[in-house]
């Protein structure tokens, strides 16, 4: 190429690509005294805000088929919020185990575990002071942030010094989370994020009239205590199917027993997909136009309809948020895997790496 030509090809590159930026800002005191940031990222029209306080997302502000912004995830306004979380986990990044373990007990290597419970005599998120309470250390990336956190040997009653690393990055409209993770005795982990989304906007009502679209032929359904039963039943036919898109309030109030246990939709769904990147779930709001799709290496997806918002929570545009106003996609192993030696490994030993990703990608529909 001449040298014109170059500088053409150059400009041409400097004028299409877009990339990150990455700042940040102090965002106050944990419960442990340590400080606490708060991370912007923006890239094109994405910009996502997370802070080292439990690695939550605190705000994804997505446009619309008009090109309106509006922030598309459940969030406090400022720290204490966070703080002062009871149970919602809006946005947090949950461990050392994510979603429930039975009466809080597994077996590994022939020796018992006992995580305090939290959750009607099990043990929710990691139990009673989950990765989510914790002020993970941070590094800015260039197009993210990286955070880590190494929980002793005990924490909560799980074996083994786990090194857990999350990273968020932005790359045009996707959100990528990449987690990774280190022990130095044999443990069990299921690490994810526990964002509730609404494309119309936070605080803008409940999400029953946007579409999902859920890539799995099966699901784990529960007992009472929503622990899982071990069974794996088809989704055909059931409120549960939604290979074709359907909207969330469809069926929810349906005379179906796993419903009414968990006053909508409170499921792992089985994901049809291998061990490499596959899609969970794709989500459309009709009003606003904005689209969701969620790709994941994880075996499972918890698909959550913000049952238990009760209004005690009041999120950062003034609004309390109520049951419905959002939905989680928790990309997972399977609930109570430690007690399920059929369910996917949850299992981790000295010199292996877990690795797992999750992409949100934001776009509009035509
Ligand atoms: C659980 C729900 C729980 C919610 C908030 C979800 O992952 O499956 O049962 O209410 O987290 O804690």
């Amino acid at each position: 190429m001449t040298k014109i030509g170059t500088l053409a090809a150059l400009a041409l590159l400097a004028a299409t690509s877009v990339h990150a930026a990455v700042t940040s800002k102090d965002w106050g005191t944990g419960p442990d005294g340590k400080a606490v940031e708060l991370y912007t990222v923006t890239d094109g029209d994405l910009t996502v805000t997370i802070t080292n306080f439990g690695a939550h997302i605190v705000s994804i502000e997505a446009p619309d088929r008009a090109g309106k912004k509006a922030d598309v995830v459940l969030g406090y306004k400022d720290l204490d919020g966070y703080l002062a979380e009871k149970k919602a986990y809006l946005g947090a990044v949950v461990g050392r185990y994510g979603n429930r373990i039975a009466k809080g007990v597994f077996t590994l290597d022939g020796k018992t575990y006992q995580i305090p419970t939290n959750n009607n005599g099990n043990a929710l998120h990691g139990g009673t002071v989950g990765f989510d309470r914790k002020v993970w250390s941070s590094k800015t990336l260039a197009d993210g942030v990286e955070l880590t956190y190494v929980s002793a040997d005990g924490e909560m009653g799980f074996p083994g010094t786990l090194t857990a690393h999350v990273k968020y990055t932005l790359e045009g409209r996707s959100l990528h989370i990449e987690y990774s993770a280190t022990t130095d005795k044999d443990t069990v982990l299921n690490l994810t994020n526990h964002s509730y989304f609404n494309l119309g906007g936070e605080g803008s009502g409940d999400i029953l009239g946007e579409k999902i679209m859920i890539n799995a032929d099966r699901y784990t359904p529960v007992d009472a205590g929503l622990i899982p039963t071990g069974k794996l039943p088809s989704v055909k036919g059931t409120p549960f199917d939604f290979l074709k898109p359907t909207a969330i309030g469809a069926r929810i109030e349906a005379n179906d027993e796993q419903l009414k246990i968990a006053g909508g939709y409170d499921h792992n769904f089985v994901l049809n997909g291998g061990k490499e990147l596959h899609v969970a779930a794709k989500v459309e709001d009709p009003k606003s136009g904005r689209t969701l799709t969620v790709t994941t290496t994880e075996p499972g997806v918890q698909f959550y309809s913000g049952n238990f918002l009760d209004g005690s929570a009041t999120g950062v545009g003034g609004k309390p948020y109520v049951k419905h106003d959002g939905f989680c996609l928790e990309t997972q192993h399977f609930p109570d895997s430690p007690n399920h030696p059929a369910f996917p490994s949850t299992e981790l030993k000295p010199g292996q790496v877990m690795r797992s990703t999750t992409i949100f990608t934001f776009g509009v529909a035509k």
